[in-house]
């Protein structure tokens, strides 16, 4: 059986060369797929407001979800290391609120947070806290309508995302996120800073990837250039719902072997 992750564990990764396989999970299902699998690190991401809410953005995903959220996958996920994210709002208001907001996901059972840009201040009382946070540079997606859309991070300006990298591994993220930003950027701020790098569209050379559960399984409607299809989710649960709607019409099911 392998070992517990910790933060101090996937930090060292690095080090001994080892990729870091990150997923994100919703409940209790997904995080059950997590753990078999033998993943790394399990992010109860705010993307749950894209792909279990249906939402545009993960603007609307309130603190509350992703407490709930947080319990259910805690209940399957035992090796990887759980992270929470904390979602829009829930870390703006300064230090305290972050400090609060974060409490609360350790509480719901998560071992470490997730939060988005370089918040020094609040990082900084967050670990005070004794609680481990991995920083997210590049495209922000909270930031969305700052950027003016799902854009691509560090073209014109390659150097604000190095700096931001930078302050964040200098204060202590155990990780950091870099999403959507060019392979050949990513690779240089995976050269420039101690912990691993994790990437979403960010090319190979990151220490580590993290994919959204819906995407890697195919059950998300449109396939996102960053994302691979390991399965057809969809259309596999498409068809088993379509065979059990013509079971049930046809007085198929239930059979003998279902009834009491
Ligand atoms: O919420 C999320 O799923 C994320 C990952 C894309 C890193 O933040």
């Amino acid at each position: 059986m392998a070992s517990k992750h910790t933060a101090p564990s996937v930090f060292a990764m690095k080090a001994s060369g080892q990729k870091v396989v990150c997923l994100t999970a919703y409940d209790f299902f997904s995080g059950l797929v997590a753990e078999r699998a033998g993943v790394d690190l399990v992010l109860v991401g705010d993307s749950i407001g894209n792909v279990v809410f249906g939402e545009e953005t993960t603007l609307g995903v309130e603190l509350d979800d992703i407490v709930r959220a947080t319990r259910s996958v805690k209940r399957a996920v035992k090796e990887p290391l759980l992270v929470a994210d904390l979602p829009f709002g829930s870390y703006h208001l300064g230090p305290a609120q972050a400090v609060e907001s974060s409490v609360a996901l350790m509480k719901a059972g998560a071992e470490a947070v997730k939060l988005e840009g370089a918040l020094l201040e609040e990082i900084e009382a967050v670990r005070r806290a004794g609680i481990p946070v991995m920083g997210h540079v590049g495209f922000t997606p909270q930031s969305v309508h700052a950027f003016g859309g799902f854009r691509v991070q560090g073209k014109s300006d390659p150097q604000a995302v190095i700096d931001a990298a930078i302050a964040l591994d200098e204060i202590g993220v155990f990780s950091i996120v870099l999403e959507l930003i060019p392979a050949e950027l990513a690779k240089e701020i995976s050269s420039k800073v101690t912990c691993p790098t994790i990437g979403i569209g960010a090319g190979v050379h990151c220490d580590g990837q993290i994919q959204v559960f819906h995407d890697v399984l195919g059950m998300a409607e449109k396939t996102h250039k960053h994302a691979k299809r390991y399965a057809q989710g969809l259309e596999i649960f498409q068809q088993a719902i379509s065979n059990y709607s013509d079971e049930v019409r046809n007085s198929v099911f239930p059979t003998v072997e279902n009834s009491f």
